[in-house]
């Protein structure tokens, strides 16, 4: 119950942010200026770069984990994990989906106008989600259950299960944002129909 509540709070939050930043955009008659749009990429590309650093991080710090049989660095390791989706990947995903929509809204590209644009949007608000929804379970809510126990961590199959979700859930968010990442290269699939868009 308490999971399907959170996804549905966050999904709210979603719609609310990109329907607020889709109408503002959509009131502005003038697009963006040349400099403007680059202001608006380059935060765009840095809060890219902020995401994957943290899933980078993320990675790293799982693996190194992996290689370990402390359990201070055990404990340690997924601490700092914590700190990673806190104040790398959830700050980066949100701004990333902000910089992007507000890049999209007020240049020719629009919301709804090119396919790989509406990959993006309808991606990155799955990749929030997803994180949302079962790396918050992975990262957070299992790390007290985990190392509030006696238990060794490597004794643990509790620890052990979650571990493994936790790298099944780092790769998906790392093929979500390099799938992101190359669509906003290639521009594949073209424009929509305007009948398409019209109907
Ligand atoms: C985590 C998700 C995202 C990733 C990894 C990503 C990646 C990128 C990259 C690398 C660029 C620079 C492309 C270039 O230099 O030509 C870019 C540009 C852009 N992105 Fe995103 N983006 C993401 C989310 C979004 C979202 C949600 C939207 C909203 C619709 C969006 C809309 C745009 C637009 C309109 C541009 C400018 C394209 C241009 O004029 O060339 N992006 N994105």
């Amino acid at each position: 119950m308490e999971t399907i509540l959170g996804l549905l709070i966050t999904l709210v939050v979603l719609i609310s942010l990109v329907g607020v930043l889709t109408w503002f955009g959509g009131r502005k008659a003038i697009k963006l200026t040349v400099s403007q749009k680059r202001g608006w990429l380059i935060a765009h590309v840095t809060s890219i770069v902020i995401y994957f650093s943290g899933l980078f991080g993320t990675l790293l710090l799982a693996i190194s984990a992996k290689l370990t049989t402390e359990q201070e660095l055990i404990y340690a390791a997924h601490l700092f994990v914590q700190y990673f989706d806190w104040f790398l990947i959830i700050p980066g995903a949100f701004a990333s989906l902000i910089t992007g929509v507000w890049l999209a809204v007020r240049t020719n590209w629009g919301m709804t106008k090119h396919y790989w644009v509406m990959a993006k949007w309808l991606g990155n608000i799955f990749a929030i989600l997803y994180g949302g929804v079962f790396m918050r379970v992975w990262v957070h809510d299992n790390f007290n259950l985990i190392f509030s126990s006696p238990h060794h961590p490597l004794q643990n199959s509790f620890y052990l299960q979650n571990r493994e979700m936790l790298f099944v859930g780092i790769s998906l968010s790392f093929s979500i944002l390099i799938f992101l990442f190359v669509i906003s290269y290639l521009k594949p699939w073209g424009k929509r129909d305007s009948r398409e868009r019209s109907s």
